[in-house]
């Protein structure tokens, strides 16, 4: 009888020993069955345990609880005072990509505490377009050469002639104008006009950076005649796809958001722990997300959201989440289950997104509805497929 016990006992000390390494070695979980069971935090009762059942009490009680919990808890705080943005248009070429676009580079510069950060945008507006275009704004969170403003480089990460075709303008600034993406020099961008930032439990890092970047290019849609600035659609990719999320989220001037394989502290949800887990992502890029946010590795659920609460803050406004075949790292099931989940709160609205249990086929886009999906087949990338997928989204819910 000892010896069973002894058996079972070290068993059980070996099964705990490898979960350990497991959890050090960021070695990631890819098996279904493995996905330990949960409980996601109900996005529809608030803290103090009320049913939220109308969109009055969702826009007045729940909504601004969750963005609370997610600047507290996950991407910091998001600083609204600035001293003063101004803006200049650098280059402006009207017969750019053969007179079908007209070109503006535009400096955006913010100045706040006296300090300065400058951002650098690459805007093309349709020309034959006679009323204020409707704009698809990129976080580049990839090389500059991406977004070249001479076309001379061409890449379907920024497909910019596709949306002037399509009759959409389209831009982007680089994440590294914000915050470079690096453990150390994260610091040298708009962190140095938010000192306090830095240092706070709760402050806000690169992933907010680059969200912040994307609302203050939004102050200046609104000064540009050529631009809807009640049509921007924010668009990002991976660690961009988190960013456009946020900013989506906390900035309710976006009128649409499309986040592409944005995977962790993304659209997936983080008590599946399936594929990267916040440990993992906390530990390689410790720069991205606030120090409270290290309170929740391998301990997910104490955490007060999920990513589903973060898609929901979007409600009503249209959202397309993305997922590649070969990107489990991402978690594309969670990723599905996540929007599913965000979706009863779209039912406030009375919009009924009617997403299926299960995720749709590879190459089998959803998106007659406000919330929309594809897995594509292949690689974590932003692909001309998924651009063309988000124009249509974006054309289907912008002339409804
Ligand atoms: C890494 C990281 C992901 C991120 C991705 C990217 O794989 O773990 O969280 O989304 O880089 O930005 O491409």
């Amino acid at each position: 009888m000892l010896y069973v016990r002894r058996f079972v006992l070290f068993f059980l000390f070996l099964g705990a020993l490898l979960k350990l390494q497991a959890q050090h070695t960021g070695e990631a979980n890819y098996d279904e069955s493995k996905v330990p069971a949960y409980t996601l935090p109900d996005v529809l009762k608030t803290t103090a345990n009320l049913d939220v059942r109308t969109k009055t009490t969702w826009e007045q009680v729940r909504r601004p609880e969750i963005i609370k919990l997610f600047e507290e808890n996950v991407y910091g705080q998001m600083p609204k005072a600035v001293d003063r943005l101004t803006y200049s248009v650098t280059r402006e070429t009207a017969s750019a990509m053969a007179g079908k676009a007209t070109l503006k580079e535009v400096l955006i510069e913010v100045v706040h505490n006296q300090k300065l950060v400058k951002i650098n945008l690459v805007l093309f507006v349709p020309t034959k377009l006679k009323v204020p275009a409707p704009v698809f704004l990129l976080i580049n969170n990839r090389g500059k050469e991406n977004t070249d403003p001479t076309r001379a480089h061409k890449s379907d990460f920024w497909p910019a002639e596709m949306a002037i075709d399509s009759g959409y303008a389209i831009a982007a600034f680089h994440v590294s104008d914000l915050a470079p993406d690096d453990t150390a020099r994260y610091v040298n961008g708009m962190l140095q006009l938010y000192p306090e930032q830095v240092t706070a439990t709760n402050g806000m890092r690169a992933i907010g950076a680059w969200a912040w970047g994307a609302s203050r290019v939004l102050d200046y849609f609104e000064k540009d005649p050529a631009i809807d600035a009640r049509k921007v659609a924010i668009v990002g990719h991976s660690r961009g796809g988190k960013a456009s999320l946020w900013a989506a989220a906390e900035d309710q001037r976006f009128a649409m958001c499309f986040s592409n394989c944005s995977g962790n502290t993304g659209a997936a949800l983080s008590r599946r722990r399936f594929g990267e887990t916040i440990s993992r992502i906390n530990t390689v890029f410790p720069h991205w997300f606030a120090k409270n946010y290290k309170k929740f590795n391998n301990n997910e659920d104490s955490l007060p959201v999920d990513q589903h609460m973060l898609l929901a803050a979007i409600a009503p406004r249209p959202l397309y989440v993305t997922n590649a075949s070969k990107d489990l790292w991402a978690d594309p099931r969670g990723t599905y289950l996540s929007l599913k989940t965000a979706s009863r709160v779209y039912t406030l609205y009375g919009i009924d997104a009617n997403l299926p249990a299960n995720p749709p086929g590879i190459n089998q886009p959803i998106s007659n509805a406000s919330l929309g999906y594809h897995i594509r087949e292949g690689e974590h990338n932003l692909t001309a497929y998924d651009w063309n997928n988000f124009i249509k989204f974006a054309t289907v819910h912008f002339n409804k």
